[in-house]
């Protein structure tokens, strides 16, 4: 159990990483703040973690299972895009909690419209989720983060940037900011003993993956790999 007594913030834990990586700390005995904006979907997430026969982990090939206890996780709705949001959701850790270890900025919407036609409001929404989030959610949960005296902040980016899809153009723009985000904010807080560090994910067959890119695409992605896919 790695991650024993260690408190969790999960952003856009609803969706199909987010819920891997919710699932993957709960088995290592972390507690889970899992956040999302949808409330159906979180709904489904404790349904499905709160199951009496444990929920499913698969990673390294081998799936085992975990049962969740019944205080490790916490599902709150927030807007990562909403400072607000962002503040009421610190309030309710801090309420709960007290203290947090690490912080994964998880939470994000990538679709694909070609430049000419992306709208300004498109644009901005894109930014504002992918960026923007964040960094409000950073802000906010900041304070309790230096309770821990060992925090982690970890932020998920896009392997995108390096290939410049070109029809994502506001969220490969977003994610490459996140990168910048990322190593200055580890600048700014390695003072306090906290490290801040970036994924840059390549295709992943969560759910608007396989709504957005025929199975053809996805399986030549998979072929590429260097290992095999689990
Ligand atoms: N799937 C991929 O191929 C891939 C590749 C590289 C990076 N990523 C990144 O990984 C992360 C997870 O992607 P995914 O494929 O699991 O997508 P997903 O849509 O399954 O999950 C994203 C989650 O974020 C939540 N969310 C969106 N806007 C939000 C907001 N304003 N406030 C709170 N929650 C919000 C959604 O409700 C959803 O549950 C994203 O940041 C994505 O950009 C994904």
């Amino acid at each position: 159990m790695r991650f024993s007594n260690k408190f969790v913030i999960i952003t856009g834990a609803a969706g199909g990483i987010g819920s891997a990586i919710t699932r993957r700390f709960l088995s290592e005995g972390a507690k889970v703040c899992a956040v999302d904006n949808r409330t159906e979907a979180l709904n489904q997430l404790v349904l499905d973690l709160d199951s009496p026969f444990g929920f499913a982990v698969a990673y390294g090939g081998r799936p085992s299972y975990s049962a969740v206890s019944p205080d490790a996780l916490l599902a709150i709705k927030a807007d990562v895009s909403s400072e607000s949001s962002c503040k009421n959701l610190s309030a309710q850790v801090q309420q709960t909690w007290g203290a947090v270890d690490i912080l994964v900025n998880n939470a994000g919407k990538f679709p694909v419209t070609p430049f000419e036609e992306i709208s300004y409001a498109e644009w901005r929404e894109v930014c504002a989720i992918n960026l923007d989030g964040p960094f409000l959610v950073t802000l906010a949960i900041l304070p309790l983060i230096k309770v821990s005296k060992t925090g982690r902040i970890i932020n998920i980016s896009s392997g995108s940037i390096f290939a410049g899809t070109p029809d994502q153009c506001h969220y490969v723009t977003a994610k490459a900011g996140v990168i910048g985000f990322t190593r200055s904010l580890a600048n700014a807080l390695g003072q306090h003993n906290i490290t801040v560090n970036a994924i840059t994910p390549g295709i992943t067959d969560t759910p608007p993956i396989i709504a957005l890119f025929p199975a053809a695409v996805l399986d030549k992605q998979a072929e590429a790999r260097a290992i095999e896919p689990i």
